[in-house]
Order: structure tokens, then C-alpha cells, then sequence
């Protein structure tokens, strides 16, 4: 059955992904000191933890998407240093990636991190946590620890989560609404676009490693998934919730290392890149909240671009069952090339990103882009970074924050 074992190959490279963040050395202890990363503290969340204390105003707040999930967002309404004048406040949404959540942001000195670079340039800046996410595990009535939590992939961000946000800012601010993503947020992104969403309500829109296609991958990861080693899928063990710190997917993740032989003492490097600046403390404050649970039909998804090397709704991979999501027995194709052409867009992607690989990038720039009107496209390389210096790179600030931060002030 070589379809299943290349949709197993690929879940083998999800799973790698999230070893890869995490560290076999440090596993076994970290569940033991850190017990269940996926609940809050004493209900402390993440204005206490990482944004009031160092001066910032901060606001909780929780939106509920239009399919019932609660999720906590941080309103960070003021930066250290006050805007004078009668001025309103531009919003910005700061949207993490898939396995992390929000406090990836702040792992660097606020002069250094994103969300509090846009507050003390006069941005009003909502930082979003997914669905799933330590701080964004409530619905309206689901449970967390039930399967039925789990039955989204990336396709309910672009329907429901992100379109919820953006009504509750809008509705919020009364102003159009500036968006950074990086990594699975710039698929969502790129994908809602070309679907017609939230369009009205978008200023403009930041991408840090985009992703839409998948395939070009050169690392050994992306080989790896190509040759169809894994014998064992998480679909067919029936866990719905990708749990990585879970017993379940650790046992497997390890089982998997074991037997092809992978090396998983560098699998960070070997998934994300080699990052040029990560510095040492924060990288082991990331291994501390990091990584965090999305849902298995999400990573089989990004499974299935890996392997078609086409945007489509989640392939429920039997055509009856497609036939009932979608009245076809196939999924329903993204078109990227209905992105407005007028969108404000800057891009920024790195040399040595080995999920958001160069020739991916290139693709994506070339089959959607050549006719996207000239001055409403600013495309950023930097040779020496890679994934996660998007995130915490102790240089972004001036070699990527800089450039958002300028072209959200652009008057388009
Ligand atoms: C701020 O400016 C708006 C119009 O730009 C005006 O209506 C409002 O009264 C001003 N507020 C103050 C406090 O000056
Ligand atoms: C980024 O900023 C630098 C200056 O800091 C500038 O030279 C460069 O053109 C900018 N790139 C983009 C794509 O905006």
C-alpha cells in the first residue's frame, strides 16, 4: 500500500518536526519538572507573565470563533513609551505558527520582539493564540480532552478562527486592520485571501517564512518522507490531538527515531534550518513552553501539500467521506491566484529555512505573484536565516521587525 505508507513517511516528518523543537535529552525531565504544559498556571496568562512586567498595558481578552472555540488573545494597548497627540491607534494582529503559541513572541528583551516593537511604534496589537494552544483550550461546549475538540485541520482556521478575529477587531477598533504571520500563519493568511476573506477589513499583510507549497524541501527530513520508511500512523493509533509532549506521540516519536536509524539530537537544526541567531537562553526558555498541541488532521494536512504539491481543502482520503464535506469525491482546490492584487503584502523569507525552502518560496512567488501590482509587493531575502530566527532571532529587530514595522507605516 504505498499511499499509506507515504501519507505514515509524512506524518514521520511532522513528528520529527516536533521532536525536533523539543530534544530527546531534556524529554523525560521536562515532563516530569514542568508536569502538563498544556494548563495554565493558577490561571495566569500571558499579559502577567510576559507583557505587564515589563511596563507594557496589556488586556485580556477571548474571542469565540464562529465553530465555539474561546481563544485568549492579548490586547497590548500602550507601548513604554507614550504616543502623544490626538492619534488613533492602527491595529495589528500577530498570528504564531503551527506547535507554538503567542509566548514565542516574547522570548527576547522587549527592544527585541515583535509584538512590543509594533506598541511602541503606536501600533494597538493583538497577539493571537490558535485553538489548542496552552491558553486557548476552552469551547463553548466541547472539552479538550475529547476527539470532537480535535476534528479541525488548517481549512477551520481560514473559515471560522481567523474570520472571527478579524470581526471582533473591526467591530472592537472601526479600523481596517494590519496582520503579520509567520509560517502556518501565512498559509492561513494567503489562503483566506484567496477565498475572499476578511479582504475588506485588511490594511495590509506581513509574512515571515510563508509557506504554501511544501515539496521542495531539500533536508533530509523532507528525503526521509519521500522514501516511505514508517510502518505506523497516529491516525490509525486514533489520537486526534497532537499532543507533543503527549505519552503517545513521545513514544512514537522515539520508536520512529529508533528504527530508521535518525539522529534526533539535531533535529531542530535539521527541520527548521540552520538558525544563524538564536541566542542561548531564549532558545532553552523556547524548549520550556514549547512545543505545543494542534490537531493531527492539521499536520496530515500540511502532510498531503507536502506530498501533492497542491493547495486543497483536508483529503478525507475516501471519496464518500469527501462526498459528505464537500458534495465532490475529491477536496476543493485553493486558488492562490484570486489574492487581490492590490493587497499590500511583505514577504520575508530565508536561505536557510528548511521548511520554507527557497525554491518553494520561489514557486509561490512566480506562479501567484508576477502579476500582483508592483509597488504593493515588497519581498525580503536574508541569506543566513532560517525558521525560527523569524520568531526569536536576537538581530530580527533590525533585520526583519524594522521592515514590518516601516511597511505598516507606508501610507498605501
Ligand atoms: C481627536 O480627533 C478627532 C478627529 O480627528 C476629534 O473628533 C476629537 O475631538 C479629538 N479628541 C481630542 C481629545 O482632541
Ligand atoms: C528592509 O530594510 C532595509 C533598511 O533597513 C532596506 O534597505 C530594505 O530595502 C528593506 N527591505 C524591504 C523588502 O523592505
Amino acid at each position: 500500500m504505498p499511499f499509506v505508507d507515504s501519507m505514515n513517511s509524512i506524518a514521520l516528518t511532522f513528528c520529527v518536526i516536533v521532536l525536533a523543537v523539543h530534544g530527546p535529552q531534556t524529554w523525560a525531565l521536562d515532563r516530569g519538572f514542568l508536569g502538563n504544559r498544556n494548563s495554565t498556571p493558577s490561571g495566569e496568562g500571558l499579559c502577567a507573565s510576559s507583557i505587564t512586567i515589563h511596563g507594557y498595558k496589556c488586556q485580556e481578552l477571548e474571542i469565540t470563533t464562529k465553530d465555539g472555540y474561546i481563544l485568549s488573545v492579548q490586547r497590548i494597548l500602550d507601548g513604554r513609551v507614550k504616543v502623544v497627540g490626538n492619534v488613533t491607534k492602527e491595529p495589528v494582529i500577530v498570528q504564531h505558527g503551527v506547535l507554538v503559541d503567542g509566548a514565542t513572541w516574547f522570548l527576547n528583551r522587549p527592544e527585541q520582539n515583535l509584538p512590543m516593537i509594533l506598541a511602541d511604534n503606536g501600533f494597538d496589537v493583538w497577539v493571537v493564540n490558535t485553538r489548542g494552544t496552552r491558553y486557548s483550550r476552552k469551547h463553548i461546549k466541547l472539552d479538550a480532552s475529547s476527539q470532537e475538540y480535535w476534528y479541525w485541520s488548517w481549512d477551520d482556521l481560514v473559515a471560522y478562527e481567523l474570520p472571527s478575529v478579524f470581526d471582533f477587531i473591526s467591530k472592537k477598533t472601526g479600523q481596517k486592520i494590519h496582520y503579520v504571520g509567520h509560517s502556518l500563519g501565512t498559509l492561513t493568511a494567503l489562503v483566506s485571501l484567496a477565498e475572499g476573506k476578511w479582504v475588506n477589513q485588511v490594511k495590509s499583510v506581513a509574512l515571515l517564512s510563508p509557506i504554501a507549497y511544501l515539496k521542495r524541501m531539500t533536508t533530509p527530513i523532507g528525503a526521509i518522507a519521500a522514501r516511505s520508511l514508517l510502518g505506523e500512523s497516529l491516525t490509525s493509533m486514533g489520537i486526534a490531538e497532537f499532543d507533543p509532549n503527549g505519552v503517545r506521540v513521545t513514544d512514537f516519536i522515539h520508536n520512529s527515531c529508533d528504527k530508521y536509524n535518525l539522529n534526533c539530537n539535531d533535529l531542530f537544526t535539521l527541520v527548521t534550518g540552520e538558525n544563524c541567531c538564536l541566542d542561548k537562553s531564549s532558545f532553552s526558555d523556547f524548549m520550556k513552553i514549547e512545543p505545543q498541541s494542534s490537531s493531527t488532521r492539521t499536520l496530515f494536512h500540511l502532510a498531503q501539500i507536502v506530498r501533492t504539491d497542491v493547495l486543497s481543502k483536508f483529503d478525507f482520503m475516501r471519496p464518500n467521506i469527501n462526498m459528505l464535506h464537500y458534495g465532490q469525491p475529491t477536496p476543493p482546490l485553493y486558488d492562490l491566484s484570486k489574492i487581490p492584487k492590490d493587497i499590500p503584502i511583505f514577504m520575508s523569507y530565508g536561505g536557510a529555512d528548511a521548511l520554507s525552502d527557497i525554491a518553494d518560496v520561489k514557486k509561490l512567488l512566480s506562479d501567484h505573484f508576477q502579476d500582483h501590482e508592483a509597488d504593493k509587493l515588497s519581498v525580503q531575502f536574508i541569506q543566513n536565516y532560517a525558521h525560527g530566527d523569524y520568531m526569536f532571532a536576537t538581530n530580527a529587530h533590525e533585520q526583519v521587525y524594522r521592515n514590518v514595522t516601516s511597511f505598516f507605516k507606508r501610507n498605501f
